[in-house]
């Protein structure tokens, strides 16, 4: 059976930890490079990013190399692609070359609609329009986890430009698997209507001594037609800054997928707090990205 990796909701909470068991395991075993970099030995991966990425892009690639894969990246902009050939061809084309697994990145919620069924390979989701980043999502569990050593019943708050947000997406498949409260924070404008009981809409102020998690979202301001953002008024109603950060509980963690707005959705200075956990996520990207390739392929 082809293993892809497209949205959280068709895996199990036990399939999800699995996942996470393997990510923790490549986490404390990262030093010893002996023990994992053969596991994908001779397998070779294709990084398709049809948008911009730093971290999901990077991580994915790093990943495939700890575990002895080699990687393809693949340009949209010096490629074939500019004579106007499709996404499906493209792919196709990378699959017929020989790559064990394709690394996708589209601005369409739907690009995975029914693509999957085409391919004899695994096809990973590295974020899909306003739909869902599955992979971002199992790296933020990842970290939860090891801050919390639980997932069920921890309470979040998600604030920003939740609508838009394909980490929130992934993040809300996970509370609801995992039986979380979660709160939606930010203009109201941004907020999806809750579709289920664990999710509700609060203001900032007022959840911030509640929860356990606070992850915070950018604008996105390349999926807005015509927003006009004044930085400085949002981060007075919605940034976090010093004094938001006192009221919460001195357990609570600090989350944000990146790339982040220095002073509009987050202080400068809290951005390497001791409570946030904004870079660790990012380490924990690579292992649990690694988690991933190893079960698409396996
Ligand atoms: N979190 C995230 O998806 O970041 P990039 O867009 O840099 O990959």
């Amino acid at each position: 059976m082809i293993k892809h990796f497209l949205s959280l909701s068709s895996f199990s909470k036990s399939d999800i930890l699995s996942l996470i068991d393997r990510a923790q395991f490549f986490s404390v075993h990262q030093n010893q490079p002996d023990k994992i970099n053969h596991l994908l030995k001779n397998k070779i991966f294709a990084n398709v990013f049809y948008e911009p990425s730093t971290r999901t892009r990077c991580s994915f690639e790093i990943a495939a190399k700890r575990l002895g894969a080699e990687v393809v990246n693949f340009v949209p902009e010096n490629s074939s692609v500019k004579k106007g050939e499709t996404v499906y061809d493209t792919l196709k084309t990378l699959e017929s070359l020989g790559v064990d697994g394709i690394v996708f990145r589209h601005s369409d919620d739907r690009v995975f609609d029914d693509l999957h069924q085409k391919f004899n390979l695994p096809l990973i989701n590295a974020g899909a329009g306003k739909f869902e980043h599955p992979s971002q999502g199992l790296l933020d569990l990842l970290t939860l986890q090891q801050e919390f050593g639980k997932l069920e019943g921890l309470k979040i708050a998600i604030c920003g430009d939740v609508k838009h947000s394909r980490v929130a997406g992934s993040l809300m498949v996970a509370a609801q698997m995992f039986n979380m409260e979660v709160y939606l924070c930010g203009p109201d404008a941004l907020l999806p209507h809750p579709e289920s009981s664990n999710i509700k809409k609060a203001s900032l102020d007022d959840i911030l001594p509640k929860v356990d998690a606070l992850m915070l979202l950018r604008i996105q301001l390349e999926r807005h037609e015509s927003l006009e953002l004044n930085a400085e008024t949002y981060h007075k109603q919605f940034g976090l800054n010093s004094e938001r950060l006192s009221q919460m509980k001195k357990e609570a963690i600090i989350l944000h997928p990146g790339p982040f707005n220095r002073g509009v959705e987050i202080s400068d200075e809290l951005v390497e707090h001791s409570q946030s956990r904004i870079f660790k996520q990012m380490s924990n990207g690579v292992f649990a990205r690694m988690a991933l390739l190893e079960w698409a392929t396996k």
